[in-house]
């Protein structure tokens, strides 16, 4: 399978030089082959589900219910009964915060959290300390930049209700052990949730240890706005839905309501169709590729990126550079040009990449600085790409002396 072929948005000029995308942790572009899934869809069984006895209606119900199927399969869930379709990751867990944390967490309890998280998996969980008067407590970080367990283990204790962890960093590109941490708060009741944002689309993820675990679809090659929110049944069954309307009630009298099923009861409104769709397909073009080749590849380019641009004088790569540790993500400054100043310098090289606090503002703290520069590749990056960005970088870097 030639992979370019499927990306017909890399060919082209940017600034007069080769367009390189090296923002794949923010988002993958959508393949063909999903895109064309997606116009089939609308031109032949297009119409909203779960609510039509017409025959279109129910062709659209079946497939996007396949999707839940698909998606149970990917990660290895026990029932498609406990993926739930969300709008992202940060839905997802909100969700969780929201509806478990709120029967879950009491007061004096801990939230275990860590400065790595993506804003996403920290916020609704300082809001539901606050709320509850439960403590958020914080994970200590190796020097590498990953979570240190042997240091959670003698931290967690009967009061540790929640570890809330992404697995793998969108800044750092490291990834924490979670089997361990999940070993850990299970053997003291609690329960582990996990960001896979950063994680599902490079590696194999087994859900079976973990009792939620949020993904989107828009870093799969998906559609924006589409996401999952896998949790274990036994915690669905007892979680109450927060967003109330169509499509998620049992029976609805005067006063009170009953809801839908699990997952139903978590899907008000109606869904992302075309989302839930296209999340479909390109879970299957990933699986046509294998996650073994896409993390295989991306290693590779990984490692020759940060071979590349090690020696240049005042570039600091934050994190480990130890590939067994970490995946696709270069974050590093270049003293003492701005990260955005070396962005934009980038982006005239045609290179796209982001430059900012990543919405890890913690983490930038603990770093000490208020912003960097990170590159993120993905099985359609080449090595041409990664010697294009190592010239532009050194280019960037005389332009500013
Ligand atoms: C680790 C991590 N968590 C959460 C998110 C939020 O994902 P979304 O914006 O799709 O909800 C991201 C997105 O960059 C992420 O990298």
């Amino acid at each position: 399978m030639d992979i370019r072929q499927e990306f017909p948005i890399f060919n082209q000029l940017v600034n007069d030089e080769p367009y390189v995308y090296l923002d794949s942790a923010a988002s993958v572009p959508m393949p063909l082959s999903v895109q064309q899934r997606m116009t089939h869809f609308m031109n032949t069984d297009y119409a909203n589900v779960h609510r039509g006895v017409y025959t279109l209606s129910q062709r659209a119900s079946d497939q996007y219910e396949q999707v839940r199927q698909i998606v149970q399969q990917f990660i290895g869930a026990e029932k498609s009964s406990e993926i739930v379709f969300t709008s992202g990751t940060t839905a997802s867990l909100n969700l969780v915060a929201q509806s478990f944390g709120e029967y879950f967490v009491q007061e004096d309890d801990e939230i275990f959290v860590s400065v790595l998280e993506h804003h996403a998996n920290l916020i609704p969980w300082q809001e539901l300390a606050k709320r509850k008067h439960a403590k958020l407590v914080y994970m200590p970080v190796t020097q590498d930049g990953y979570i240190d367990v042997h240091k959670v283990s003698f931290m967690v204790s009967q009061r540790t209700k929640i570890i809330a962890v992404t697995q793998c960093s969108n800044v750092l590109g490291v990834c924490n052990d979670i089997d361990t941490l999940s070993d850990l708060v299970h053997a003291k009741g609690g329960v582990i949730v996990v960001d896979g944002a950063q994680s599902v689309p490079h590696r194999h993820v087994n859900v079976s240890k973990y009792d939620f675990v949020a993904f989107s679809g828009h870093k799969l090659g998906g559609l924006t706005g589409t996401g999952v929110l896998y949790g274990k049944h036994k915690w669905l069954e007892v979680m109450k839905p927060v967003l109330f309307g169509g499509d998620m009630i049992n029976q609805v009298d005067k006063f009170s309501s009953t809801w839908a099923q699990v997952p139903y009861k978590f899907e008000a409104g109606t869904p992302n169709i075309l989302g839930v769709i296209t999340l479909g397909e390109s879970i299957k073009w990933i699986q046509n590729i294998g996650l073994d080749t896409i993390d295989k590849h991306n290693r590779l380019l990984t490692e020759h990126l940060l071979n590349g641009i090690k020696d240049i004088q005042g570039l600091t790569v934050y994190g480990t550079t130890d590939m067994t540790l970490r995946q696709s993500i270069v974050t590093f400054n270049l003293n003492p040009i701005h990260p955005h100043d070396v962005a934009t310098g980038l982006d005239m090289e045609g290179i796209a990449l982001r430059a900012g606090h990543h919405c890890a503002q913690p983490l930038m703290r603990y770093l000490n600085v208020s912003s960097t520069v990170r590159a993120s590749v993905y099985i359609y990056n080449t090595l041409d790409d990664i010697e294009q960005f190592i010239i532009a970088l050194k280019r960037v870097k005389e332009y500013f002396k």
